[in-house]
C-alpha cells in the first residue's frame, strides 16, 4: 500500500491559506504535532515536563544498566509496496509475539496496533494484550505523522529486535489509527529519532541500547533496496536491505563515510543542512531555509516551495499538479532527471528511476520531489526538507548519536552501487497509479 508518504511528525504549523478556497485539507503532510508552539518550534519545555511527569506517574524506571558485551548486528529489512516503506521484525512480550514495524528515523515513538483497535484496517496484525510481562496504563497518547495519526494508551513490555532486548520498553498500544498510516501487513512504527520528539515520553529502543552499552558504536546504518524500477517488483514485499544496529557494515558501501554533524545542539530529528541541489549538472537556487530531516519513514523527497519550484522550472514541460495533488509535479516521461543533493560535502546523485514515480497521464510522469511546505513559513529550527527514501536508496546512511552526525557513503557493488545515471525505466510507470500517490487530505 502506498500511503506511507511521510511518517515524519508534522513539521510546520498550517500557514494562513494563500487563497480563500484552499484549506488545511489541501495541505497534507503539514499538521500540527503535539508539543509544538504556534510558530512550529518544538516546545521543549512541554516535552520535557510531559515526559518527566509520565515517567514519575507510572513508575517507569530506566532500563537495567547490566553490562553486556557491546555488539553490532545486521537486521533484515523488508521493502513494502515497491519502495514505499521499509520495515523490520520485532518481538514483544511473554510469550513473545512477532510483528513487522516501519523503521522510521523521522519520529521517536514505538507503537503497535492492539487487539483493542477499533479502526485498524482489516488484516492488520494486532498485539494481543495477554503478555505476562505487560504493564498497561490508561494514559492516552496521540501520535501525529505527516500521513495520519494513531492513538492509544501507554504500555510497557519486553521488546526485542535481533539479539537486542529492552525489558521495559514503553510503547503505545494503538486503539485508533487513520487509514493509510501503515500497510495492513505492518503492525506499527519504530521511531529511530531522538527522545525529545517522543510524544509518549519514552526513550526510543535504539537510545536505550546506546545508554545500556549494548552497541559497539552509538550508531546504526541503512542500506535500502530499490524495486520501483524492476518489472518484477509487483510482490507486496521484497527484500528491503539491511539495518545495522551498533555500527555500519562495509559490505554495503565503498570508500569513506562522510559524516556531517547535526546542526545546533538540540537533538530531535536527524537534521542536516541542504547545501546544494542540482539537476542535469545545473545548480538549482535554494531558498533561505534548508534544514533537512533525514527520514527513512518518508517515501519521497519533500522540499520547500522555492527550491522545488526552481527545480521543476528547469524541466521542459513540467507542470504543477492541482487539487488533491497540489504540491506534486508531473513531467514528460522521457526526460531523465539526474538530480544530486549535498549537505555541505560530497554531492550525492539520485538515480533517475527514483525521481520518476510513473505515468499519470499519457506521456506524463509524476516526480518524486514535491513541495512539502506549500508556502507555509518555516521556523528556524524546523526542517523544510524531508529527505526520504527517494534519496536514501542511493547511499549508505549512518545515523550516529555521539558525536551526533549523519554520514553518507557510496553504495558498494554488492548493494547495487550509487550510480545516478541509469536510464528511466518506463515499464515501471504504472506501478503506482496516481491516486495512491496523491497527498492525502484531512
Ligand atoms: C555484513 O554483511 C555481510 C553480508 O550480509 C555479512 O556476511 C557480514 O557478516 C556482515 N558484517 C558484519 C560486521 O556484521
Ligand atoms: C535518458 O538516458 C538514457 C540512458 O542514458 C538514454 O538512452 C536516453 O536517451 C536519455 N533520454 C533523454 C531524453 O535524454
Amino acid at each position: 500500500m502506498y500511503w506511507v508518504l511521510s511518517l515524519l511528525p508534522a513539521l510546520v504549523a498550517a500557514a494562513p491559506s494563500p487563497q480563500p478556497a484552499s484549506n488545511v485539507h489541501h495541505v497534507p503532510l503539514i499538521r500540527r504535532a503535539p508539543f509544538r508552539t504556534a510558530s512550529g518550534f518544538i516546545d521543549m519545555d512541554r516535552l520535557v515536563a510531559a515526559k518527566d511527569s509520565l515517567r514519575l506517574k507510572y513508575g517507569f524506571v530506566t532500563p537495567d544498566q547490566v553490562q553486556r558485551r557491546a555488539t553490532q548486528t545486521d537486521i533484515t529489512v523488508g521493502n513494502q509496496g515497491g519502495d514505499v516503506s521499509y520495515f523490520a521484525q520485532v518481538s514483544v512480550g511473554t510469550p513473545s509475539q512477532t510483528f513487522n514495524v516501519v523503521l522510521d528515523t523521522g519520529s521517536s515513538d514505538l507503537w503497535f496496533a492492539s487487539s483493542q483497535c477499533r479502526t485498524c484496517p482489516s488484516g492488520t496484525p494486532l498485539l494481543q494484550l495477554t503478555s505476562s510481562s505487560l504493564q498497561t496504563s490508561s494514559n492516552a497518547v496521540t501520535l501525529s505523522y505527516g500521513s495520519g495519526s494513531a492513538s492509544g494508551t501507554l504500555a510497557q513490555d519486553t521488546v526485542s529486535m535481533g539479539p537486542y532486548t529492552v525489558s521495559n520498553q514503553i510503547f503505545v498500544a494503538v486503539s485508533d489509527m487513520t487509514s493509510g498510516l501503515v500497510d495492513g501487513k505492518l503492525a506499527g512504527i519504530m521511531g529511530l529519532a531522538f527522545d525529545s520528539l517522543a510524544a509518549s515520553g519514552a526513550t526510543p529502543f535504539w537510545e536505550t541500547l546506546v545508554q545500556g552499552n549494548q552497541l559497539s558504536s552509538p550508531e546504526f546504518g541503512f542500506f535500502l533496496t530499490r524495486f520501483l524500477d524492476t518489472a518484477t517488483s509487483t510482490q507486496e514485499t521484497d527484500p528491503g536491505g539491511v539495518f545495522t544496529l551498533g555500527g555500519s557494515n562495509s559490505t554495503f558501501f565503498t570508500g569513506n563515510i562522510e559524516f556531517i554533524n547535526l546542526p545546533g545542539s538540540t537533538q530531535s530529528f536527524w537534521l542536516q543542512q541542504v547545501s546544494s541541489l542540482s539537476l542535469n549538472g545545473n545548480s538549482v537556487a535554494l531558498g533561505s531555509s534548508n534544514l533537512a530531516a533525514i527520514d527513512t519513514g518518508t517515501t519521497l523527497l519533500g522540499g520547500p516551495t522555492t527550491a522545488v519550484q526552481n527545480f521543476w522550472q528547469q524541466v521542459n514541460g513540467a507542470q504543477a499538479l492541482t487539487g488533491q495533488s497540489q504540491g506534486f509535479w508531473a513531467f514528460p516521461c522521457q526526460t531523465n532527471l539526474s538530480a544530486s543533493l549535498s549537505f555541505g560535502g560530497k554531492s550525492w546523485p539520485i538515480n533517475p528511476a527514483d525521481m520518476n514515480l510513473g505515468e499519470i497521464a499519457r506521456g506524463f510522469c509524476m516526480g518524486a520531489l514535491f513541495d512539502v511546505t506549500q508556502g507555509a513559513s518555516i521556523g528556524s529550527g524546523t526542517p523544510s526538507w524531508i529527505v526520504g527514501d527517494t534519496f536514501l536508496k542511493n547511499v549508505y546512511t549512518v545515523f550516529r548519536a555521539n558525536p551526533a552526525a549523519v554520514g553518507f557513503a557510496e553504495l558498494s557493488n554488492a548493494a547495487g552501487g550509487s550510480s545516478g545515471t541509469s536510464p528511466v525505466p518506463l515499464h515501471a510507470a504504472l506501478l503506482h497509479p496516481p491516486s495512491v500517490w496523491a497527498p492525502r487530505g484531512g
